[in-house]
């Protein structure tokens, strides 16, 4: 029978077999995948293993703590954070279009990662790159026999040429559901485990239009409160992910208080699936959507309108970019 205890043996097997004696880097997220990735080469190759977390700052708020404070409790794990905020910032200056954000942020990562490996040649030599690829990635990506490429993910598509690291990827054969559970059989917490996706890109991909540090803040601090009436209202299990999304050149007009405002939209886009491969919008409660409405309003100054996307996938994709 294939259990999940099986998938475990055998990915510790094949990562032991692929890995030998060296040693690897794995750069976390934040998120479940890198999380179980990092935790199953772990098991097979022990403290060879040291995990990279890149502050790229196009992180929610509170995450760098998270992974620092809570994952590191979890297993243990030998983490290293790298401050890349600026770095980011500067590559992305300028740049609007979906396609070559991505393209930025999937480079500027594997650049950093490098950079990380060179300050850890001291203690040896890493060769090897541990990645959260999943199976809808590979598909998404055009790496499926017949598959159009939709979107460039980055842990798939935006690798440069002059990469300097073999990968191993543990899950490339996995959906969610799977990885969630091989997750829970190595004993991460059930807040890594559950937690639902985020995109590489980050809030990079989150903003229509050019990534400036101001947007950003804006953005972290709707999306903080979207998250917080979602968790408070027993919603995070039926919905798989709700992104929220700034229309940064996009303004409406509006009143609050006396004044006339010109303001930004933000949308929100809750959606339920099974492995994002396909989606339908969830219909959230009236009562918390108003909530959240009425704290981003009234909380974040720059935002004066809360949208709400109705569409299914296809054909719409669950990010906007
Ligand atoms: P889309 O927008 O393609 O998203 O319907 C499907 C799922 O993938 C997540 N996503 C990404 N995850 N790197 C990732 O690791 C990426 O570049 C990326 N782009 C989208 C998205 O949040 C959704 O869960």
């Amino acid at each position: 029978q294939w259990t999940t205890s099986s998938i475990v043996d055998e990915q510790v097997a094949r990562i032991r077999a692929q890995i030998g004696g060296g040693k690897a880097i794995c750069g976390l997220s934040g998120g479940v995948d890198s999380a179980v990735a990092a935790a199953l080469v772990q098991r097979a190759i022990g403290d060879r293993l040291t995990c990279v977390f890149v502050d790229h700052g196009l992180l929610r708020a509170g995450e760098r703590a998270q992974v620092e404070r809570d994952y590191v409790a979890a297993t243990g794990v030998k983490l290293v954070t790298v401050d890349a905020r600026e770095r980011f910032l500067n590559a992305l200056a300028g740049v609007t279009d979906p396609e070559e954000k991505r393209k930025i942020i999937g480079r500027e990562f594997i650049r950093v990662f490098e950079q990380a490996e060179r300050d850890l040649k001291a203690e040896g030599d890493y060769q090897f790159l541990v990645q959260g690829t999943l199976y809808p990635d590979v598909v998404e990506s055009g790496g499926g026999a017949g598959t159009a490429n939709i979107k460039s993910h980055h842990n798939v598509g935006g690798l440069p040429d002059d990469l300097q690291f073999t990968l191993v990827e543990p899950l490339r054969a996995l959906f969610k559901d799977e990885v969630r559970r091989v997750g829970t059989e190595l004993g991460l917490p059930e807040t890594i485990v559950q937690r639902q996706p985020f995109p590489g890109p980050g809030l990079g991909i989150r903003i229509i239009g050019e990534v400036t540090a101001e947007r950003l803040e804006i953005l972290r601090k709707a999306d903080a409160i979207a998250r917080e009436e979602l968790t408070s209202a027993g919603l995070d299990r039926t919905i798989w992910q709700c992104p929220v999304v700034l229309l940064a050149d996009v303004r409406s007009v509006g009143v609050q208080g006396d004044g006339r405002t010109y303001g930004h939209p933000v949308v929100l886009r809750p959606v339920s699936s099974e492995d994002a491969m396909t989606a339908d919008w969830t219909r959230l409660p009236y009562d918390v959507l108003e909530r959240i409405s009425t704290r981003i309003t009234n909380e974040v100054a720059e935002v004066n309108r809360v949208v709400l996307d109705v569409t299914s996938k296809p054909p719409g994709t669950i990010e906007w970019e």
